[in-house]
């Protein structure tokens, strides 16, 4: 039971993680014009500054606890994010308290406070630009505005088999049915390494042709017990071959092996 309260208090990490990112970077603007406007002269935090970092230092700290107990599972990436974010923790403290005096003692200790408002913006945004990076993979945000200007290769389309129901030889209500729900997991979990940029094991899991090549066998038609595909998704925790790689990613939630099992099912008939 413990472990799945954990579990939860874990997943509530993606409902915290954006108040603070939002409020700190509405709190910095703020504050920094009205520094501005004041030419430093006399220059005190505002009350909806201190307001809006208060909550941004709750939200960090509610974060931070959140985003240790969600996960230490490995993987350089989570290092960087996980110690960005222990920074933004200490860096708000330091802010707040930076505020505090700021407000006793007014511009000489306001610049100390704008400083360290701006580093800990800047470290939380950096902290939740690796986050971003954990859960959605690298370059998810830029790689469309790469491939407008060309310096990220395209998703290639043209030479690439036909994904047409007939050419297939399944209904087009499987070829939806995959676009719709089978589709959205497999971009989510496995096209970073199974894609046009990077083929493991020459497996291409980005267009139901790829999927159902029988080259590859990676999925049997109307056969899910013996698909490869179904075998690697439904390994336990912590086995080495589970897909995608334990360090990778999460594993699939058993509604989306559901979702997958229920396709390759509906290719037999
Ligand atoms: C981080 C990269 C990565 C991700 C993400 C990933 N894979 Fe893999 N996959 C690999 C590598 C590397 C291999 C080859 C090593 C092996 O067989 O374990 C492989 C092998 C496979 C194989 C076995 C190929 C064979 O014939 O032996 C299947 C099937 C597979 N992956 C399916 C998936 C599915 C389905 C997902 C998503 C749920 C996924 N993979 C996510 C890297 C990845």
């Amino acid at each position: 039971m413990i472990e799945h309260l954990l579990e939860f208090i874990g997943r509530t990490h993606i409902v915290f993680l954006h108040f603070p990112i939002a409020l700190i970077v509405v709190a910095a603007v703020v504050e920094l014009c009205r520094a501005f406007a004041a030419k430093g002269d006399g220059y005190k935090p505002s009350g909806a500054g201190a307001l809006m970092i208060i909550f941004a230092l709750l939200g960090t700290v509610a974060s931070v606890v959140t985003g240790l107990v969600h996960g230490f599972d490995g993987g350089q990436r989570v290092d960087l994010h996980r110690i960005l974010g222990i920074a933004s923790g200490v860096l708000m403290v330091a802010t707040w308290f930076a505020m505090l005096s700021a407000m006793k003692e007014g511009a000489k200790n306001g610049t100390a406070f704008l400083v360290l408002l701006c580093v800990s913006t800047a470290t939380i945004g950096a902290a939740g630009h690796f986050g971003g990076e954990l859960t959605h993979g690298d370059g998810y945000l830029t790689k469309p505005l790469g491939r407008m200007v060309g310096i990220e290769p395209g998703v290639e389309t043209e030479g690439e088999p036909r994904s047409d129901a007939e050419t297939l030889g399944v209904s087009q209500q499987a070829v939806d049915v995959f676009n719709n729900a089978v589709l959205p997991i497999l971009e989510r979990s496995c096209v970073e390494c199974h894609g046009a940029e990077e083929a493991e094991e020459d497996i291409r899991l980005d267009t139901i042709a790829f999927v159902l090549d029988r080259r590859v066998q990676t999925v049997r038609r109307g056969d899910p017990r013996n698909s490869e595909m179904v075998f690697r998704i439904e390994l336990p925790h912590g086995d080495p071959d589970i897909m995608p790689p334990e360090e990778d990613g999460e594993p699939l939630t058993e509604g989306e092996i559901g979702v997958i099992r229920d396709w390759i099912e509906s290719l037999g008939g």
